[in-house]
């Protein structure tokens, strides 16, 4: 069991610390907020400042600080700040300490941004004296304890192979499929994860306004689609990128469809950006009609297919 300092005591750090303290591990936590300290030592957990840590117990660091995004930029100083302080305390050890980013943060940060801080204020080399690795959280926040608990999928982005054998063991007791890859595609995959999720709400709120003026059922219309679309329950169905759409159907289907919408006088934004970013990448590379047929990519083969086959349920 470890020692286990949570950096940032809000909705994830929280989770994540009672999550792992109701697996066995020893959990501290420090905030700059001297407010969030006291809420969490009245509730008898064990909470501090940042100049109060003795950084010489901790096995592993995870920062969950908040990365809020403010003018439509992501701003990272909180994480940085924090960061520094890991780094400096880092210099006052001599563990192999795992340092985790749970943030959410824009690809390459952990490598390009956080590393350089950590190892120039530690003294110290990542994947040698310490652990460097991202570890993203999906939990929703209506949800958080029990999303943590109950994992669905676990990405562990570890810059060396001991950060990532610790870490995976430290997960197996909560159940979920582990994917093990790098610091910035564990980053890649928290963005593309949010931003699919997104693209699907966004579409089905286009489908609804469609539905209504033509006077039918939305929910039923949804709920079938999430039935009968591949899309929808084969998660490897076009997501190995590089090809666009071809065949009889989609090609003719959509634009027929907008065309349809637009006689209506109703905007499809969403299938407007799929027929444009389909045509784009058609100029340079043939469609194909079915997706299996791509091989998939190099990237591809270091993914857990048939885990992640596994997952899709059965077609009736
Ligand atoms: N809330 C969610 O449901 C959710 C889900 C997945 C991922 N995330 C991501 O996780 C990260 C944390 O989100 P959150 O909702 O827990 O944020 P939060 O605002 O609830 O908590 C962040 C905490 O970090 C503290 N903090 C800021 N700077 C610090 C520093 N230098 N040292 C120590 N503590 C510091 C703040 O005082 C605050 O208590 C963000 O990157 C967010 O995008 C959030």
């Amino acid at each position: 069991m470890f020692n286990i300092l949570i950096v940032g005591a809000g909705v994830v750090g929280q989770a994540t610390g009672k999550g792992f303290a109701r697996k066995g591990h020893s959990i501290d936590y420090v905030d700059i907020d001297p407010v969030k300290v006291n809420q969490l030592t009245q509730q008898g957990l064990l909470a501090m400042l940042p100049d109060q840590v003795d950084w010489t117990r901790y096995d592993v660091i995870m920062l969950t600080v908040s990365t809020p995004t403010i003018n439509n930029r992501v701003v990272l100083d909180y994480l940085e700040a924090a960061t520094l302080n890991v780094g400096r305390g880092l210099a006052t050890s001599d563990k192999f300490t795992i340092v985790v980013v749970r943030s959410t943060v824009p690809p390459t940060t952990t490598e390009r941004r956080l590393r350089p801080i950590l190892e120039r204020a530690a003294g110290k080399t990542a994947g040698i004296d310490f652990g460097l690795a991202m570890n993203p959280e999906f939990l929703r926040q209506r949800s958080n304890v029990q999303d943590f608990e109950r994992p669905w999928i676990t990405v562990l982005g570890a810059s060396d192979r001991l950060t990532a054998d610790i870490l995976t063991d430290m997960y197996k007791p909560f159940g979920s499929l582990i994917v093990n890859c790098t610091p910035t595609e564990a980053e890649m995959i928290k963005y593309v994860n949010n931003i699919y999720n997104a693209l699907k709400i966004s579409y089905f709120n286009e489908v609804h306004t469609i539905c209504e003026h033509l006077g039918i059922d939305s929910k039923l219309v949804g709920a079938t689609v999430a039935r009968s679309a591949e899309s929808m329950w084969n998660p490897l169905y076009g997501t190995r990128g590089g090809v666009p759409y071809g065949g009889t159907c989609l090609p003719k289907d959509t634009v027929g469809f907008l065309a349809f919408c637009q006689d209506m006088g109703l905007d499809h934004l969403m299938l407007e950006a799929t027929i444009a970013a389909n045509e784009r990448l058609a100029r340079t590379v043939a469609p194909v009609a079915w997706l299996d047929e791509v091989e998939p990519t190099a990237g591809m083969h270091s993914l857990p297919l048939n885990k992640l086959a596994a997952l899709a349920p059965q077609a009736a």
